[in-house]
């Protein structure tokens, strides 16, 4: 048995912040520690303390211990092109992401990105990540081979599209049934790896693969869903032209038995009242990608509206489209969307969001995203005064907030003092 016990000042959640008041759900330890056994949360607090025996002590002082980010949709395929100007979706695809994707039947490089990619996220305190491959089945077996390696719990799966996108990015609806359910029996379960069914969006999915997808996911329910929703107005249009018959963009997945509580809709910004009614009956989770939303122009996520309306919400760097591997960064994009929209998010939501919010939207709340005795030890520490402007700031800190709060909105890597995968320590 190994047993290792962490000191410092720990953050979690008895609750949802955004439905509850978050000082009642919030729990705030200043001397608070964290007692892992064989890469499982234990202990927490004093009763961490006693049990502790002969275990290893890793004391962080005032530093933050906190369940690891989790970022609820990102494009790992998209690493090497992110940040890339002057583009909205539709181009902005068409310029930059489609001739990239279409690198990723070649086996080594999608190794590489994707290695590349876990250890960005690592390197910021990320420790899940829900990505999209491409239409290659080898994007998919790399994505899932690097995430193994590192043990860490990942969902991901293959992109599939049959039109309007270039053909060497197009499977057919028969082929991206049989390669999506190959790949489920392959990596669904397997280890800490669950496979999301993902047509990449409507424009590019004829009906028929929408339908074989829906009868993939009814064969395969275990299974999470992910795709994109109303992220921009021109999009929108699009699907409107491409889908007469349809409700509203949600009816282009509804329609194919693709809205289920297990589906997981990226950006969903520019809903219909009757889009919310079904997404909250279907118990379906949204994404906000604040980053995405502000760098591809795509507008302002109702966060607190859809928590009011009792859609459960995640948060994600959408990289690529998103500007940052950082889920702080992600975090001040989230606050500052919420002040264009009149809501100042507390620190406490911000972080909710960011770890048991993305859990919960992705149905691993009892593994992930919080600091609780039975889950998995993947846990992110941070330092509130990592660079010389936030240690300013923080030396006025009167409270955990008011020190929380600047790392936030200014932090990056540097405040990334530890990251702990499964037990296992990450950082070089
Ligand atoms: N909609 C369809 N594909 C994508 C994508 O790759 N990124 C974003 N942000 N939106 C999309
Ligand atoms: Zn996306």
């Amino acid at each position: 048995m190994t047993q290792i016990l962490l000191l410092g000042q720990t953050l979690s959640f008895a609750g949802n912040p955004l439905t509850s008041d978050w000082a009642e759900v919030v729990q705030f330890d200043s001397t608070g520690a964290v007692l892992i056994t064989d890469g499982t949360i234990t202990a927490m607090g004093a009763m961490a303390r006693q049990a502790a025996g002969n275990a290893e002590v890793i004391d962080y002082g005032d530093a933050l211990i906190h369940a690891g980010f989790v970022d609820a949709h990102m494009h790992y395929p998209q690493t090497r092109i992110i940040a890339s100007w002057g583009k909205q979706l539709i181009d902005w695809l068409n310029t930059y992401t489609f001739p990239e994707e279409a690198r990723f039947g070649d086996s080594t490089y999608a190794e590489q990105v994707a290695n590349d990619t876990l250890d960005l996220a690592l390197a910021h305190g990320t420790t899940t990540l829900t990505s999209y491959c491409t239409i290659h089945p080898e994007s998919v077996h790399a994505f899932f081979d690097a995430a193994a390696q590192r043990n860490m719990a990942v969902v991901a799966g293959k992109t599939c599209m049959d039109r309007n996108a270039i053909p060497a990015l197009q499977d057919t609806a028969q082929s991206a049934y049989d390669q999506s359910k190959a790949l489920i029996a392959e990596w669904h379960g397997k280890g800490r790896a669950r496979y999301a069914i993902t047509p990449r969006f409507s424009p590019t999915s004829s009906p028929e693969q929408l339908a074989a997808l829906g009868a993939l996911w009814h064969e395969h329910p275990d299974c999470l869903m992910q795709t994109h929703l109303s992220e921009q107005h021109a999009e929108i249009a699009w699907v409107k032209e491409l889908f007469p018959n349809a409700q509203d963009y949600l009816d282009t997945y509804e329609s194919f038995g693709l809205l289920g509580a297990k589906g997981i809709y990226g950006h969903a910004i520019h809903l219909e009242p009757r889009e919310i009614d079904m997404l909250a009956e279907a118990g379906a989770a949204v994404v906000h990608c604040p980053t995405s939303n502000t760098f591809i122009g795509s507008g302002l996520f109702d966060l607190m509206g859809l928590a009011r309306a009792g859609v459960a919400t995640g948060l994600a760097t959408d990289t690529g489209g998103g500007s940052s591997f950082s889920m702080l960064r992600t975090m001040a994009a989230a606050y500052e969307v919420g002040q264009l929209r009149g809501i100042a998010l507390h620190p406490a939501q911000l972080m909710w969001l960011a770890t048991a919010g993305s859990a919960r939207a992705l149905h691993m709340q009892d593994r992930i995203g919080n600091l609780t005795p039975g889950a998995d030890a993947d846990i992110t520490v941070l330092d509130l005064a990592s660079t010389p402007a936030i240690a300013q700031r923080t030396a006025r800190a009167e409270d955990i907030w008011q020190a929380l709060f600047p790392t936030l909105m200014m932090g990056d890597d540097r405040a990334i003092k530890d990251v702990w995968v499964s037990g296992q320590r990450m950082l070089p």
